[in-house]
């Protein structure tokens, strides 16, 4: 039979800075009263000069092993889901994978925006299953406030930083991951879009005067089509679970905006007090927010072992899915981890790698002339 992907480890890190609707309202023409109607949003936290998509990643990594009793070396595979990488490549994952000391992991990002962590966690499932890896790690992880026009209105309230993991282990007992579905349309893709800096239009001069490197979004359209989805993909990824939605204890959504979880619950029949929400602390960190909102949840005691989850998502693309989790919580051991420790062995190793690579390339310099 195939194993299992369970859910034994996860954490979160956020800036320490928030930015209140009240001082965005000194920035760009809005009001506390307008952000928080239309949105559910009340701050967000936004990274510091010196922060970025992979230390809040690592933060985050290290707390999700710390909690499942795990060292980095335990670990197969890493997926860094992003829509704010650190670079187009190498992968932020790859970064990861060097400052947290995964010595036997292979990484890669995954963008499906902010479906993106729904996506991971399929993706990790799936390999697990398959029997290809046993244990895997898998962030979602944004800096997009690097990305907004703090000029533009439409956008600026919406986003925030943050990342937060989960660490999967393949286990023959059922539960972890019950099932999982992933849809996409690209004829929407102009509805969210950051244009700028890819092959399709590398950054000129003429990019950034058109701001072609800041995201743009049809609000309006988007919100339609998320309030669609949301349901749908829920009542897909349940039934292909086995379940139904009276089984449910948690809804777990991606925290964008309070009015279409509130649709997507009106119209599943599900009550409110089903529903995990944080938003209006964070606003929307894309890819992290799942993960982030479930930490929070087991923080405030809404996760037991057994409890049935599901977690769904939409984003640009249009991408949107949704997992059946049931809840089982770390398995037994021992080992007690010091991330602090773990991070100082990463960058001596890193260091010790990066030397050794250049008395590689000066022999190799010096006997091939
Ligand atoms: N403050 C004050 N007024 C504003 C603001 C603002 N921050 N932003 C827009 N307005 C104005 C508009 O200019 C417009 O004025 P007009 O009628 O004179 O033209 C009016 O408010 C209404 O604008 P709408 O866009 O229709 O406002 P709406 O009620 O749709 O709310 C919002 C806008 C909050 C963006 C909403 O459409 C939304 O949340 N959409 C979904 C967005 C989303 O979830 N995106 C993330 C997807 S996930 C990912 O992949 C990253």
């Amino acid at each position: 039979m195939s194993p299992y992907a369970h859910i034994t480890g996860w954490g979160m890190a956020v800036p320490e800075r928030v930015l209140t609707n009240a001082e965005l309202s000194l920035m760009v023409e809005t009001s506390d009263e307008w952000i928080f109607s239309r949105t559910g949003i009340r701050e967000r936290h936004i990274a510091d000069p010196e922060q970025t998509t992979a230390s809040l990643a690592v933060e985050a990594s290290l707390e999700a092993l710390r909690i499942a009793r795990l060292k980095p070396a335990d670990l197969d595979l890493i997926i860094v889901a992003t829509s704010s990488p650190e670079h187009i490549f190498p992968a932020t994952a790859c970064l990861v994978q060097d400052r947290i000391g995964a010595t036997k992991a292979g990484a890669f990002d995954l963008l499906a925006a902010c479906s993106g962590f729904i996506y991971g966690l399929n993706m990790a499932t799936q390999a697990i299953s398959s029997g290809s890896v046993h244990t895997a790690l898998v962030i979602g992880a944004e800096t997009l406030s690097r990305l907004v026009d703090w000029k533009d209105r439409n956008t600026c309230i919406l986003f925030g930083d943050g990342a937060g993991a989960f660490v999967l282990q393949a286990a023959e007992e059922r539960a972890g991951v019950l099932s999982a579905v992933m849809r996409s349309d690209g004829s929407g893709s102009d509805l969210l879009t950051l244009p700028g800096g890819g092959s399709r239009f590398p950054t000129t001069i003429d990019t950034v005067t058109q701001g072609l490197h800041y995201v743009q979004m049809n609000g309006r359209e988007v919100f339609r089509f998320a309030t669609r989805v949301m349901s749908q993909s829920t009542q897909e990824a349940v039934a292909k679970a086995g379940l139904r939605l009276e089984d449910i204890q948690l809804v777990i959504p991606h925290q964008a905006n309070q009015r279409i979880i509130e649709t997507a619950l009106k119209n599943l029949e599900i009550p409110p007090e089903r529903c995990f929400i944080n938003l209006d602390r964070y606003g929307n960190n894309s890819t992290a927010s799942i993960p982030i909102a479930t930490c929070e949840a087991f923080t405030a005691g809404r996760l037991k072992p057994g409890d049935n989850i599901v977690m769904v998502g939409f984003g640009a693309g249009l991408t949107w899915g949704a997992a059946v989790v049931e809840w089982s919580g770390p398995f037994h051991g021992v080992r007690k981890l010091r991330p602090a420790r773990l991070r100082l062995y990463a960058r001596i190793r890193s260091f010790i790698l990066r030397l050794l690579r250049r008395i590689d390339a000066w022999m190799w310099g010096r006997n091939n002339p």
